[in-house]
């Protein structure tokens, strides 16, 4: 029995997978981001502890059998996120995550100080990454700066928690900008140019490698046996490509969570750093992972849902399950400034088109186009590293809604493709890497690629009607640093 937990922005959600890699239990309880200041995003460190004990405690009380043969975690978390602990390993302030744009000023400064940055981590310096918020707290927080004796990410901190060590996996600190991308190791230069060394990092793992065990009273309190192995599990984006088999090159997915993403595994570096695509350490050895990432997306219906005092469930139902024309209403979803292809976190959302005419229908459809213009960016970008992409799987809670995946499918048009379960991916993928970590299978044995449930084939006149529209889309957008 294996448990993957994904510490993700909106929720930690914890499965239960069997040696059969059926789901046989699942968990979930919501998290809350504080926005101190318009493009300022932070959560406390307790609220993921809290979370995750809940998400445990429950399988406890209904699937207590199971719980207690788990042989091995996978961890799974939002990634970039900046958690600063004191000398005692108590956070000094709120995280600061991945969505959070306060350090544009500190990018241009370490771009500066660190010319090989782009080259050694295949990443351009991006607010958001862990290493620009490191020199914002240097400027603007210096006591708190000086007290930092250990900098992690959140799953880390997690794990420090549930194991009293603290490890971070290579994938996950990809996205820091502290890491040489190829080398899969911390780079000292990139350290020294925030003021760090390695001895305010974690240790370095591979994803699926064994990584340590969870503590001895946290095993009683659940019920387990024996002291269950701690993988070095991935960013929640690296998860996710493990859960759906993406481990291959050719295997292009997007992920509809929080955030969106347009991922591709490659054998080797294909960076394109000037149009803000990721690169990323894969969660398994010697593969990367190069990706047009969003900050928002399913976040962007959420949004709307609130706005409209409505669920996301009533927002859908009236669209149906194919668009007929595009909407005659056009949405940036830059809610929270964007990363790629514009690395631009001044720039903020957009409602164009609006009449006397419209109903809640169109904004709704112009919402969930909107995301998928953003994500046709992202493929181009992708496309100028040399990347193809001819079908795309599709997984994170946005891919509940057929409808926005049919816009998708003809707005990239690329079939994409469904999967029972596509919603919890990157915490599935966190189990197997558990697994792999226990057993030491052959990968490509356990990360295999699971059912699909559907696919959303493009429509020739939707193609050109989204093919048409997306020139004027893009010119929606203004620069606003
Ligand atoms: C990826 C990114 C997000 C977070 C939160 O670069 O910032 O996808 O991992 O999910």
């Amino acid at each position: 029995m294996y448990l993957g937990i994904d510490l993700g922005t909106s929720a930690v959600k914890t499965v239960l997978v069997d040696g059969a890699q059926r789901v046989i239990a699942s968990e979930s309880r919501p998290l809350t981001t504080a926005s101190p200041l318009s493009g300022y995003f932070e959560q406390d460190p307790a609220q993921w502890i809290d979370a995750t004990f809940a998400t445990l405690d429950a399988l406890k009380a209904t699937h207590a059998g199971e719980l207690a043969a788990v042989e091995g975690i996978g961890l799974s978390g939002q990634m970039h996120g900046a958690t600063l602990l004191d000398a005692s390993s108590r956070p000094l302030r709120p995280c600061i995550l991945w969505n959070d744009g306060r350090s544009a000023a500190e990018c241009r400064v370490l771009e500066r100080r660190w010319p090989a940055l782009r080259a050694t981590s295949g990443n351009k310096a991006m607010p958001g990454f862990t290493a620009p918020k490191l020199l914002w707290i240097a400027t603007h927080e210096p006591e708190i700066f000086a007290a930092t004796k250990l900098v992690l990410l959140p799953k880390a901190y997690l794990r420090l928690v549930l194991s009293g060590e603290a490890i971070e996996d290579v994938s996950d600190a990809s996205g820091s900008l502290w890491l040489d991308a190829a080398r899969r190791d911390w780079s000292d230069a990139a350290l020294a140019a925030t003021g760090l060394s390695r001895d305010h990092m974690p240790r370095l793992v591979e994803g699926c490698a064994p990584a340590t065990t969870l503590r001895g009273e946290l095993a009683r309190r659940w019920g387990m046996s024996g002291q269950p192995v701690i993988a070095g599990g991935a960013g929640d984006n690296p998860a996710g490509a493990v859960g759906i088999g993406a481990i291959r090159p050719g295997t292009a997915f997007v992920s509809l969570g929080t955030s969106g993403a347009l991922l591709a595994p490659t054998s080797r570096i294909a960076a394109n750093p000037d149009r803000a695509v990721h690169t990323f350490c894969h969660a398994i050895p010697d593969m990367w992972i190069q990706a047009g990432a969003i900050l928002s997306a399913a976040s962007c219906l959420a949004w709307i849902a609130r706005l409209f005092g409505a669920t996301e469930a009533e927002l859908l139902a009236p669209l149906g399950l194919r668009p007929q024309a595009p909407s005659p209403v056009s949405f940036l979803p830059y809610l929270a400034g964007e990363r790629t292809p514009h690395d631009d976190p001044a720039v903020r959302g957009m409602l164009d088109g609006l009449s006397h005419g419209t109903d809640r229908g169109s904004i709704v459809q112009a919402v969930l186009e909107g995301v998928a213009f953003a994500l046709a960016d992202c493929r181009d970008a992708l496309a100028d590293a040399g990347i193809a992409m001819t079908e795309a799987d599709a997984i994170g809670g946005g891919s509940r809604s057929r409808f926005w995946l049919s816009v998708l499918a003809n707005v990239l048009n690329v079939p994409v493709h469904r999967f029972a379960g596509g919603e919890t991916g990157a915490a599935f993928g966190a189990a197997r890497l558990g697994r792999l970590a226990v057993t030491g299978e052959a990968i490509a044995a356990v990360c295999t690629r699971p059912q699909r449930v559907e696919t959303f084939e493009p429509d020739a006149r939707l193609v050109d009607a989204y093919a048409e529209r997306l020139p004027a889309w893009r010119e929606l957008y203004r620069p606003r640093h």
